[in-house]
């Protein structure tokens, strides 16, 4: 059985989905992967939970907002940096904070000293990667650790996995994606007649949406989301900046209903395709009318889907993988799991 330390950091939806995954799967994990989480510490913006003892998941799991009031595992001002720089090199960061897009923190911070401690990194939280993914990249092989993020690429529907193992060897040479759950739940409940603002609260009530949801409807998540996962499969460095980026926050839902009425359907769509000499790929992300025939015209409610068009493979796209925290935390796990099988197997 291999021990595997965590520490998480981010309390949110995310960080407590994967508390309660955690809890749920323990047995399985030990049975099937021959691994032993063990959550040595769960930080907040003001503190940790941190006893020095691996924590019961069923207390934490239980808590509710205020709960750090009075509990003896809670520590004021503590913080996850020093706990991981304390416990020595070989667990695994679980970064779960919101994080600014412009800065990268709090979650850059975390990530980019796990990996100083020898620590290995999985991560949801886009902010951070959108800034400094390169850098990172460049701690982790320095340290000899390992970073995945499919948690902070569609969590859920597998993107990365695909783009890098599923499709080793082949060109990749182009990518289409349906990513943000959010806005393609919006576009699928007005096509159905609901206005925009009914559609938004449902999503919000199901904690799919960003806190400020215009990341959501206004493209953010998903030029996020493409920008990650194109520079990560083609080894590239674009910026944010690269992408442009149109919401589906100024569509009617006339708009909406008109395209379903004729047969077709909106989405929004992110696109990354190489430029007509082979220089720059553009990358762009809008409301879009898909034909029928489009691969990802099905992809409906709170699912995501992503097409890669390859030279040797033809056109390969996963569709499903609905956003919810519980799929995000368990893009969390999958990749721990893969992260440490690695390890087992090559020990
Ligand atoms: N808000 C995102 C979505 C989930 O709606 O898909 C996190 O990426």
């Amino acid at each position: 059985m291999l021990k595997v330390p965590l520490v998480v950091t981010g309390f949110g939806h995310v960080g407590r989905a994967f508390v309660s995954l955690l809890r749920d799967k323990g047995e399985e994990l030990r049975r099937r992967y021959g691994l032993a989480p063990e959550v040595l510490a769960v930080a907040r913006v003001e503190g940790c939970f941190h006893t020095g003892a691996p924590l019961d998941l069923r207390q934490l799991s239980r808590g509710g907002d205020d709960w750090t009031a009075g509990n003896p595992a809670w520590r004021e001002g503590l913080r996850a940096t020093d706990v991981i720089a304390g416990l020595g090199p070989g667990g695994t960061l679980v970064e779960c904070t919101v994080s600014n897009l412009r800065t990268g923190e709090p979650g850059l911070s975390y990530i980019s000293s796990a990996l100083r401690s020898g620590w290995n990194a999985v991560a949801a939280s886009k902010g951070a990667l959108v800034v400094g993914l390169p850098g990172l990249r460049v701690l982790a092989a320095e340290n000899g650790v390992l970073l995945r993020f499919s948690g902070a690429t569609a969590a859920a529907l597998p993107t990365l996995d695909v783009g890098l193992v599923s499709l080793a060897g082949t060109r990749i040479e182009g990518i289409q994606g349906v990513l943000n759950g959010t806005s393609n739940y919006i576009l699928t409940r007005m096509g159905e007649g609901l206005a925009y603002a009914e559609a938004l609260k449902e999503a919000q009530d199901k904690g799919i949406a960003e806190p400020d949801p215009s990341h959501d409807v206004g493209g953010w998540d998903t030029a996020c989301k493409i920008l990650l996962i194109t520079n990560a499969c083609l080894d590239a460095a674009y910026v944010l900046a690269d992408v442009h980026v149109r919401g589906i926050d100024g569509l009617t839902g006339d708009f909406v209903r008109t395209a379903r009425a004729e047969g077709r359907t909106v989405k929004l769509l992110a696109t990354a395709a190489p430029g007509r000499k082979g220089e720059r790929w553009s990358l762009d992300v809008r409301p879009s009318v898909l034909e029928p025939t489009h691969p990802l015209y099905h992809v409906d409610g709170t699912e995501k889907g992503i097409s890669f068009y390859t030279d040797s493979m033809g056109t390969v796209t996963v569709t499903g993988g609905r956003s919810n925290p519980r799929g995000a935390a368990a893009a969390l796990l999958k990749d721990l799991i893969n992260i440490h099988r690695r390890e087992r197997a090559s020990a």
